[in-house]
């Protein structure tokens, strides 16, 4: 292993020591700060996500204000987490029109005095699958951009001073990562600039999404190397990022006893109306983190900034830190074959009815593949094998296709490629089956040498080689062939 990656592994393993001993705050008693004296504000709660992480806030002991646009709707959310037995209040709130936010700032402080922590849930996107229309780009960026700035600005003077500290947590996304491998701004001084603390500011993070939208009118966007997926939602989502580590820059010099930690998350790929109900983690499941972040006590709050891997944020813990970017795994944390993954298939909206129905679902499934988990060479595969075969498969073949699709990497590969017997519940699968048999014929066609043994380094990766970069890669969890091609045949 080169030096440079024995240290960033070191890092990583060090970090997820920290980590792992930070996941039990705030949880235990003598590290529990609040109580039902504290107000937690969600925005965006009567449904989804944001409904998820009031009725978990309320759950650990907090007054939450549920906030919906709609308060009739808003109000049905709230009578269903009432059977829970807890309390709730509930407030209309549109986080884009300033006399919506002025009467809830005012009801607020005639009601409660003042907020502790402040969750900026609401958001939108309008494309699924692999859909990147910017039709809506402008709603995109001013709600979940301009929206959850013009949250934070309203509510920072009401937030309470105490000396356990205040709290926004933002739900952002890994989408609008600035320095993600991929899906990324093309412009890497502008990256540099949004990056750099002391370049950032909330000018430029205006003027990079106005750029964007101006683009978008002209629509000259396609050119202006803008992140490729999701594009309006990546930019929003950028903006909010960049803004969360502007905002943590600001508040940091605030004096003990008037302080506000601010934090962002990625929720992952959430079964919520916003991903059609496609994805591959519960509401449950995203909120985790975002109630976590809200209650972590102060003493966790280091002020660095992280990006995690939140397959290991969910197993061990998460981070804690003023300026944290935590980003959620898209697969992985729900366990490999096991019974969730069962219903999550089962509950999974298979509507076949229609030719618009079913390409929707297929749609998003190939996207899964391809951008949720990863681009890895036997993803490419996989997607291969899924674009020929869906179209001609019934409703079963669909349900074995998203079991397949549940399977968590690298033991999906392992199976795949025969270097260990996957369980049986795996190989009676007809699609994994399929997929099997592809990827060891065609390995089997290859050249030896471009095979991996267990245990033993692997050999080089095709894109390697196309960087020219001669050196052997090793590191068991990698499978990485010479011959890409030759596999996707
Ligand atoms: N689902 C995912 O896979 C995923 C992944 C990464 C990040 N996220 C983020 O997680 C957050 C929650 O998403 P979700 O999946 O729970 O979506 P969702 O079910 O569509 O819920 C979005 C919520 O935002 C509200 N909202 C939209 N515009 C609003 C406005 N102007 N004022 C007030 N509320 C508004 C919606 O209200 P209405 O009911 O009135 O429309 C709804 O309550 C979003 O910020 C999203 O970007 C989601």
């Amino acid at each position: 292993m080169s030096g440079k990656k024995e240290r960033n592994k070191e890092r990583r393993e060090k970090r997820l020591q920290e980590i792992s001993l930070l996941r039990t705050i705030p949880y235990s008693d003598h590290q529990r700060w609040w109580s039902q004296e504290t107000v937690a504000v969600v925005t965006g709660a009567n449904r989804g996500i944001g409904f998820e992480i009031a009725r978990q806030l309320a759950g650990h002991g907090l007054t939450v204000i549920l906030t919906s646009r709609n308060i009739s709707v808003g109000i049905e959310a709230t009578k269903a987490l009432q059977e829970g037995g807890f309390s709730y209040d509930v407030h209309q709130l549109d986080i884009l029109d300033g006399e919506s936010i002025s009467a809830f700032v005012e009801w607020i402080k005639q009601k409660y005095g003042g907020i502790d922590i402040l969750v900026n849930n609401a958001g939108v996107n309008f494309n699924l699958g692999f859909d990147n229309s910017v039709e809506f780009a402008r709603q995109v960026v001013d709600t979940n951009y301009y929206g959850t700035k013009n949250m934070i600005k309203a509510m920072i003077p009401v937030m309470k001073p105490s000396a356990a500290s205040a709290r926004i947590v933002n739900v952002s996304s890994r989408l609008g990562r600035l320095n993600g491998r991929r899906n990324r701004i093309q412009d890497a001084t502008l990256r540099e600039k949004l990056t750099n603390l002391e370049t950032l500011s909330e000018e430029l993070i205006d003027k990079t999404v106005s750029s964007f939208l101006q683009q978008v009118e002209d629509e000259t966007w396609q050119s202006g190397g803008w992140p490729q997926t999701f594009t309006d939602y990546s930019v929003s989502k950028l903006a909010v990022n960049a803004y969360t580590r502007l905002v943590a820059k600001e508040l940091c010099d605030r004096p003990q006893g008037e302080k506000i930690y601010i934090n962002c998350y990625c929720p992952g790929w959430v079964k919520t109306a916003m991903t059609g109900w496609a994805g591959n983690i519960s509401p449950e499941v995203a909120a985790d983190t975002g109630v976590w972040l809200a209650l972590l006590s102060d003493q966790a709050i280091t002020g660095k900034r992280a990006l995690l891997n939140a397959q290991r944020l969910v197993k061990s813990s998460t981070i804690a830190n003023r300026t944290t970017t935590i980003f959620r795994p898209q697969y992985g944390w729900v366990s490999r074959f096991s019974s969730t993954n069962i219903s999550n298939a089962q509950s999974l909206e298979m509507d076949l009815s229609t030719e618009e129905s079913k390409r929707r679902l297929f749609n998003m499934l190939i996207f899964s593949i391809s951008f949720w988990r990863g681009f890895l060479e036997l993803d490419l595969v996989l997607g291969k094998w899924v674009e020929e075969h869906i179209y001609s498969m019934d409703e079963n073949g669909i349900k074995a296709l998203v079991h397949v699709l549940d399977l968590e990497n690298p033991d999906l590969r392992r199976w795949l490629t025969g270097q260990e017997r996957p369980p049986e519940a795996v190989s009676g699968n007809p699609v994994f089956s399929a997929v099997q048999g592809k990827v060891l014929k065609n390995l089997n066609h290859s050249a030896p040498e471009t095979r991996a043994t267990p245990g033993q380094p692997c050999v080089r990766g095709w894109d390697d080689f196309q960087k020219g970069h001669d050196v052997p890669i090793t590191g068991g969890e990698k499978f990485l062939w010479r011959n890409l091609n030759s596999i996707l045949e």
